[in-house]
């Protein structure tokens, strides 16, 4: 396999860059969440990547399959239509870029934006699919389930422990939102900056068992916590019991400490498996753009 960098690109870089400077006109907007749209983006770029299957060689980020019901439908992908449609005017700008490479793209931009690391990014994605190549539901983490599920679907990826634990570091970005996930609350107290935050309220807070919601209307339990300067009508902040496991397991637990330690290592460590993640299921041909099953450009467009 030939490594992307070394591939032609389908687009010039002035074309990228263009698309990268109007990704980071939209992100801030103080209609919605926190100010920025910024988390929603990344969330968009890692479920467009996360469902990828390392054995049958099937999901990922190629093909954009989140544009139909099969998958945009997925409950697991509820809210990330609104980061969808704040893309849009970008695609009809730049129509040329595939919605697989602009959704990976627009992530890796937030992230930078939002004070993270640099993560490298790779064009060629295509938006051919056929239906067999929808991912079926379910491919997801459930934030509901503990440390032997985050295997499961991370390994089907073909992530390691340590990976596992870098990843779930986005969540230093954004929040859950009662009527997407069940789940309510940020993680940390500044949730459009990326940091290292997640780690250290994770280790240094007292956490307690709660929910927030009604049961019988789809809340789940979840960790809630408050800073010393927090007052009871605060928002607190919450921590999903999948978050909560990484504490609780001997070979998770080391990492959340040394990434709690050392924001360094960690930007370093999550550039890294963030660029992983986004190449998952995109392999390219000499031409630079990514095949289905070894037959690029076989697919019928969608
Ligand atoms: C939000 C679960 C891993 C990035 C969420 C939400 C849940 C969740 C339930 C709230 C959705 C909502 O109500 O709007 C999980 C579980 C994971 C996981 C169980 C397993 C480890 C990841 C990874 C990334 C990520 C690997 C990226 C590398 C985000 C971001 C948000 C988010 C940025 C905030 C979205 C927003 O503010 O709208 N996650 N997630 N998550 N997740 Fe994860």
């Amino acid at each position: 396999v030939i490594h992307p960098s070394k591939l032609k690109s389908p687009y010039t870089q002035e074309q990228v860059a263009a698309v990268k400077k109007d990704v980071e006109a939209i992100l801030k907007n103080k209609d919605y969440d926190d100010g920025s749209i910024g988390p929603v983006l990344v969330r968009l770029a890692w479920h467009s990547s996360g469902t990828y299957c390392a054995e049958t060689k099937t999901g990922g980020s190629n093909g954009a399959g989140m544009r139909y019901e099969k998958e945009g439908g997925d409950p697991a992908n509820a809210g990330l239509q609104h980061a969808r449609v704040f893309l849009e005017p970008i695609k009809e700008k730049h129509s040329w870029i595939t919605y697989a490479d602009l959704w990976t793209l627009a992530g890796v931009v937030a992230i930078k934006a939002m004070g993270g690391p640099e993560i490298e990014w790779y064009p060629g994605r295509t938006d051919f699919v056929d239906d067999a190549r929808v991912p079926p539901r379910g491919r997801l983490p459930d934030a509901a389930q503990a440390q032997d599920h985050l295997r499961a679907i991370f390994y089907r990826m073909g992530f390691n422990d340590q990976e596992i634990v870098a990843l779930s570091g986005a969540h230093n970005l954004g929040r859950c939102h009662a009527d997407r996930s069940g789940f309510e609350g940020p993680w940390v107290n500044n949730p459009t900056r990326f940091s290292n935050q997640y780690y250290k309220m994770l280790i240094k807070l007292k956490w307690e068992k709660k929910h927030l919601g009604r049961e019988a209307q789809g809340a789940h339990w979840q960790w809630i916590a408050r800073l010393p300067h927090m007052d009871e009508e605060d928002e607190p902040l919450m921590m999903l019991p999948t978050d909560m496991s990484l504490t609780l397991d001997d070979k998770f637990k080391p990492w959340v400490e040394k990434y709690a330690e050392d924001q360094d290592l960690f930007f370093k460590d999550f550039a890294a498996v963030f660029g992983k993640l986004i190449e998952l299921g995109v392999t390219r041909d000499e031409s630079g753009l990514a095949q289905h099953d070894g037959k690029a450009g076989e697919y019928k467009s969608a």
